[in-house]
């Protein structure tokens, strides 16, 4: 069934590949989703620009590397449309006018900005040299992101929640000035909150070394795991242990549901040793990732078909972000005459 009166709108930065976190936490949700609603898909090429703007090979790769990765989760582009920000010029006109909507200090006090600022200063310095314009406007970019597309529903993990705040802002500033033009966006907050490391680490993500992707092939996945984090006081091959401080046993009850039960109770009675855990928890994550791989390998071996996949999502998007923009236009009598 579709559901005709919300439309769907998320975004996903192309910096890398998706790992399971992303699998569990969005991604999984998205392929769902996409059954009920009309779904937009953005792959946030021009956001990703924000933070590397000098790294122009990077954001290109992972534009299709991220396609790919989408694709093979079960994004169907015939139920989502996948698009590239930056071909869709309209996100780049909304941002201009929503501009003067947003002070600069408002956007200093968007948490998530904040909190980003403080880790760039981290890696940086203090001296505030690194926070550029664009940066910093970034959120009123992802406010025309949702509202070129008539976004109502906005698949989100939490850290997200102060951008759609900021989105709403904007719509009901346009609109009591403007007049009733743009849809308020409502957050779909995501679930399951983010996942660990193997290394135990609350955050899961390549500059850790510590995550597993989509990608990863048998060998990778192999040695990944042997070097997971199990309980350190555990010493004896048959001492009991605390599955609860394990990470072996934290990525069973995600990829080896039936069997989680037994391994938690022989895991605590020392019935079971860490090398065979882990063996058994590689076997379970192959099994799982097995029908992801299939599907890259597919699309890997035929990139004019990821091509055009995003070149039609592209072009579908842009009609829809051309038909907000005529009414944005028109209420801000900027309509001087057709092209
Ligand atoms: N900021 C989001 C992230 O980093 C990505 C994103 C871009 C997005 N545009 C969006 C999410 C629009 C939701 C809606 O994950």
């Amino acid at each position: 069934m579709n559901n005709k009166y919300e439309n769907i709108l998320t975004g996903i930065r192309p910096t890398g590949n998706l790992h399971l976190g992303h699998y569990f936490g969005a991604t999984s949700n998205w392929v769902k989703l996409q059954n009920e609603y009309t779904t937009f898909i953005e792959i946030a090429d021009v956001q990703a620009l924000t933070d590397n703007f000098d790294n122009p090979d990077k954001v290109r790769k992972n534009v299709y590397e991220l396609t790919i990765d989408l694709l093979s989760v079960g994004i169907d582009p015939k139920k989502s449309t996948i698009f590239i920000q930056s071909k869709i010029p309209e996100i780049a006109e909304l941002t201009v006018f929503y501009s003067n909507l947003v002070t600069i200090s408002r956007l200093y006090r968007n948490p998530t900005i904040k909190t980003e600022i403080k880790q760039k200063r981290e890696l940086f310095g203090n001296d505030g040299e690194s926070v550029t314009y664009g940066f910093l406007g970034y959120p009123v970019s992802q406010a025309a992101d949702i509202t070129a597309f008539n976004g109502t529903l906005i698949p989100v993990g939490d850290d997200q929640l102060p951008l759609l705040e900021q989105c709403r802002e904007i719509v009901r500033k346009f609109n009591s000035i403007y007049g009733d033009t743009l849809k308020e966006p409502k957050e779909l907050l995501s679930k399951s909150s983010r996942l660990k490391g193997l290394d135990g680490n609350e955050k899961m993500g390549k500059s850790l070394g510590n995550a597993i992707y989509l990608c990863d092939s048998e060998e990778i996945i192999n040695k990944k795991i042997t070097g997971a984090l199990t309980d350190t006081k555990k010493i004896g091959k048959n001492d009991p242990a605390d599955p609860n401080v394990c990470m072996v046993y934290y990525y069973h009850k995600l990829v080896n549901k039936d069997n989680v039960e037994t391994v938690c109770n022989e895991c605590k009675k020392g019935l079971r040793g860490c090398v065979a855990c882990k063996k058994e928890l590689i076997s379970a994550m192959n099994k799982f990732l097995e029908p992801i791989r299939e599907k890259r390998k597919y699309y890997e071996e035929h990139p004019e078909e990821v091509d055009s996949i995003l070149k039609e999502g592209t072009k579908k998007a842009r009609t829809q972000a051309i038909s907000v923009m005529q009414q944005v236009k028109k209420n801000m009598k900027i309509d001087y005459f057709d092209e």
